[in-house]
Order: structure tokens, then C-alpha cells, then sequence
């Protein structure tokens, strides 16, 4: 305060007042769902056991986010691209910095990166960038779900931040029981005579190649059967793929979007795992025709991505076009040494897993995951909150409860997810032998 400052301009002290009762605020009754508790009770686990390994995070590996270079080699693509577009460098800066286009400004690069990458052939127009692959589902629900009528199918178990926001959105979730292999076409078919009559089911959800939780990929007859029962049956079928340049063995299947003929598949992708997960960029392809009108439904989804999120950022879409556009349309030279760190964790933690439970194959038992993040082990006993937590304050390791992930429950509640992307090969061989000691105590108790 200048000392001739107006009266009206003084600051006044705040006045203390008598205690009040603060107002109570009553949360949708979702919120007492466990489905939406299970990850902030993993999350408290994690904090609360910092010394504990933890088989938890779907996480790339630290040791190769090179998020600086990343972004010391920014310059150099701006630079490139104000002499491509006849503009200047400040100029393309300046842009970085404001609002831009709702669905984005990187979707020439998105879909060449599709098209070298994926096998998927689509044009920029159907491309939204989205604020992460949680974005493109938040966009799909609240622009293609009725909550009165509508009814989601999700392959079960799945990943809770399509279900959950389903559950948030009071959107109806039936679950498709998935075996060891995935999704069954025929499962889907039994789930669907189960609910004639009881709403209308608009889309099915599944991320067929390296599944989280469970780690599995779809056979070339389950694909080609997902396609066939969802197109009789008029269903979307959203395919979520953020693992597919993971993989470890053999050759990759194409995947149901580069399948697909008639647009019965809305794809979403990411690059939390490709590039890095700060970035907070993914995509959604959505190619499908809307009513007479010949834009695709991508065009009519931007204005429901203009109430979530405005657009995505368009620093952060620049970090991408530049990763893309290093590798000529591919990001398979940024991926490769990833998979490769990935594949020897993955071999590490099968290799253990082997030797540790050896004597006890007929109660434990895992599958070997050809690509992803997860693998997914039984257990000879339900492996629940209580276990979670005895597991990391006993023994020192964290493994993820399959029930987490599950709507259903059944030979479910018996599994764990093991993650292998994050931790080193040591880590992994210390906490099998902490989760193999965990076990034994258990069975001999
Ligand atoms: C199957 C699946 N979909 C989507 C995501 C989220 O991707 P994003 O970080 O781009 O929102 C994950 C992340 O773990 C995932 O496992």
C-alpha cells in the first residue's frame, strides 16, 4: 500500500468468525464402488511400503524416457517446420504456446505412424489427439453412451479406466468373461442372448494384443470372429492397443482396425508407453460415417472433446511429431531398445518365477506373456486387500490383485498381475523370491 492510497484499496484483516459445523457434501453412490477403491488402495499400499518391490506400475522403464532429448531436439524440428510451412521459427513457437485446433495438429504424422507401424490405413480426418488414451475413452462414453438406455461390454478382466469412468458416467458395464487367450467371439455371443431386451448395447471393449491384466493376445480365428460378431450384431467394437509395438516373440497379428472393412472398429492408441507418459498424448481413430454426412464421426466427436479438454496440448503434440518424424513415420527405432529391456525383464521374471515355484507348479501356476507389460500367476488361495497388504508389510513385495480388474470374481480372486516393465532384472529375481516366500508361508499356515 502506497501510503495515499484510497481508503476502498486498504486490506482488511480477516475477521475471525465463530466455529460453524463445515457443510457435509454426499458423493454419487458409485464412489462406494470397489472397482473405483482398488486403485487408490494400490496407490496407498505403494506409499505407505516405499522399501517394498512393487510388481504394481504399468510404467515404461525410467532408464529410457529420454525426455531431454526429446525436447533438445525441438529446435531443430521447429526450425524445420517454419521452413517447410513458409512461416518463422518464432512465429511456430508462438503457436506452441496458444490454444489450437480441438482435434488436434499432428494427425498427418499420427496417421503415417499408423499406417508404418500398425498396418492401419487412415486418413488424418479421423484422427482425434487426445490428452492421453484415457481421454479417447472419456470421449467415446459421454459422446456415443445414452446412461438410460446404453449398455457397454467390456472382456473381463480389463482395465479399470474404461470401466470405471463407465461406472462415474452411470453408464452400464456387462462383462464378457476372457479365458487365458483373451476374448471368446462365442463368450461375447452367450453374453449378448443373456441380455436381450435389457438395453441397448452400443459398443464392446477389449485391447486385444498384450492385454492388461492379463497379459494375452488374441489367436487370428478370435479377431476374425470378434469382427464377425460385432458386425452382426451392429456393435462398435473399440480396440485398445497401447502394447502392441511391445512384442517379444514371433511375428505381430494385424490388428482389428487394419482388419476392419466396413468401420465396425474405433482404435485407440497412445504414446505413454512408446514415447513417455507425461506427454499425456494418445489418439482416437474413428472413421466411421455419422447419419448422410460425409465427415467422419471423429468430426462430429470434436465438440465433445471441446467441453472435456479444449484440445490437447500442442507442445506436447509437437515432442510427438518430432519423435515420429525422427524416425520417418516409424517410432519402432525409439520403441526397440525398450521391447529389448522389457523382453529381458519379461524372460527374467518367467526364468524365476520357473526355479522359485518349481515344487509347486500344480498350485501356482502363469502364463508367458509374448509381448505388454503383465503377466498373470495363480495362486492356491484368494489374494485380496488383506493379502496385498500383509505381502508388502511381511515380505516386502507388492503384487497387483487380479480382483482389481474384475467385475465378475470367481478363479479370478485367486490371481495376481505381475508387472515387469519397470523394475530391473535384480528387483525382479529379490521379489519373486520375497513372493515365493510369501506363498509358502501361507500354504503352510
Ligand atoms: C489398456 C490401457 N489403456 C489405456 C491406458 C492409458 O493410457 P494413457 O496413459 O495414454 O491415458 C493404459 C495405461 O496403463 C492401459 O493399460
Amino acid at each position: 500500500m502506497t501510503p495515499d492510497a484510497p481508503e476502498s484499496f486498504t486490506v482488511r484483516p480477516v475477521v475471525t468468525r465463530e466455529p460453524v459445523t463445515p457443510i457435509t457434501v454426499e458423493l454419487k453412490p458409485c464412489f462406494a464402488d470397489e472397482t473405483l477403491d482398488g486403485m487408490n488402495l494400490l496407490n496407498e499400499i505403494v506409499d505407505r511400503y516405499p522399501q517394498a518391490i512393487s510388481f504394481a506400475p504399468g510404467r515404461p522403464p525410467d532408464s529410457l524416457l529420454d525426455v531431454r532429448r526429446h525436447i533438445a531436439t525441438l529446435p531443430r524440428f521447429i526450425a524445420a517446420l517454419a521452413r517447410r510451412s513458409g512461416t518463422t521459427a518464432v512465429r511456430e513457437w508462438r503457436r506452441l504456446g496458444q490454444y489450437s485446433r480441438t482435434n488436434g495438429v499432428i494427425q498427418e504424422a499420427i496417421a503415417l505412424h499408423l499406417r508404418l507401424d500398425e498396418g492401419i490405413d487412415v486418413s488424418p480426418e479421423a484422427i482425434i489427439t487426445t490428452v492421453g488414451a484415457q481421454e479417447a475413452m472419456a470421449i467415446l462414453l459421454t459422446g456415443l453412451f445414452d446412461p438410460q438406455t446404453d449398455i457397454l461390454l467390456a472382456s473381463d478382466p480389463t482395465y479399470v479406466g474404461i470401466t470405471g469412468l463407465a461406472r462415474i458416467l452411470d453408464i452400464h458395464v456387462v462383462s464378457v468373461p476372457a479365458d487365458d487367450a483373451g476374448l471368446d467371439p462365442d463368450a461375447v455371443e452367450r453374453t449378448l442372448r443373456s441380455i436381450r431386451g435389457k438395453g441397448r448395447v452400443r459398443a464392446l471393449y477389449d485391447i486385444p494384443d498384450f492385454n492388461n491384466p492379463l497379459g494375452s493376445s488374441l489367436s487370428m480365428d478370435r479377431r476374425v470372429g470378434l469382427l464377425d460378431v460385432c458386425r452382426r450384431h451392429g456393435l462398435l467394437l473399440i480396440e485398445d492397443n497401447p502394447y502392441g509395438m511391445f512384442c517379444y516373440d514371433g511375428n505381430r497379428l494385424p490388428t482389428l482396425k487394419a482388419m476392419d472393412r466396413d468401420g465396425t472398429v474405433i482404435y485407440i492408441g497412445s504414446f505413454a508407453k512408446t514415447l513417455f507418459p507425461s506427454l499425456r498424448v494418445g489418439y482416437l481413430v474413428a472413421d466411421q460415417r455419422v447419419g448422410n454426412c460425409e465427415s467422419p464421426l471423429a468430426r462430429a466427436l470434436s465438440r465433445v472433446k471441446s467441453l472435456i479438454t479444449v484440445n490437447t496440448s500442442a507442445l506436447c503434440q509437437a515432442i510427438v511429431a518430432n519423435a515420429i518424424e525422427s524416425g520417418r513415420g516409424s517410432l519402432d527405432g525409439i520403441v526397440a531398445p525398450k521391447r529389448d529391456l522389457i523382453r529381458r525383464n519379461r524372460d527374467t521374471l518367467v526364468a524365476t518365477l520357473d526355479k522359485s515355484f518349481a515344487d509347486l507348479r500344480g498350485a501356482v501356476h502363469w502364463t508367458v506373456p509374448h509381448g505388454g507389460f503383465f503377466l498373470a500367476a495363480d495362486l492356491p488361495f484368494d489374494f485380496g486387500a488383506a493379502e496385498l497388504r500383509a505381502c508388502a508389510q511381511t515380505y516386502g513385495v507388492i503384487a497387483c490383485p487380479m480382483r482389481l480388474f474384475t467385475l465378475a470374481g470367481g478363479s479370478r480372486l485367486r490371481q495376481i498381475r505381475l508387472s515387469f516393465s519397470y523394475l530391473t532384472p535384480p528387483e525382479i529375481e529379490t521379489g519373486v523370491a520375497r513372493l515365493s516366500r510369501y506363498v509358502r508361508d501361507r500354504l503352510r499356515r
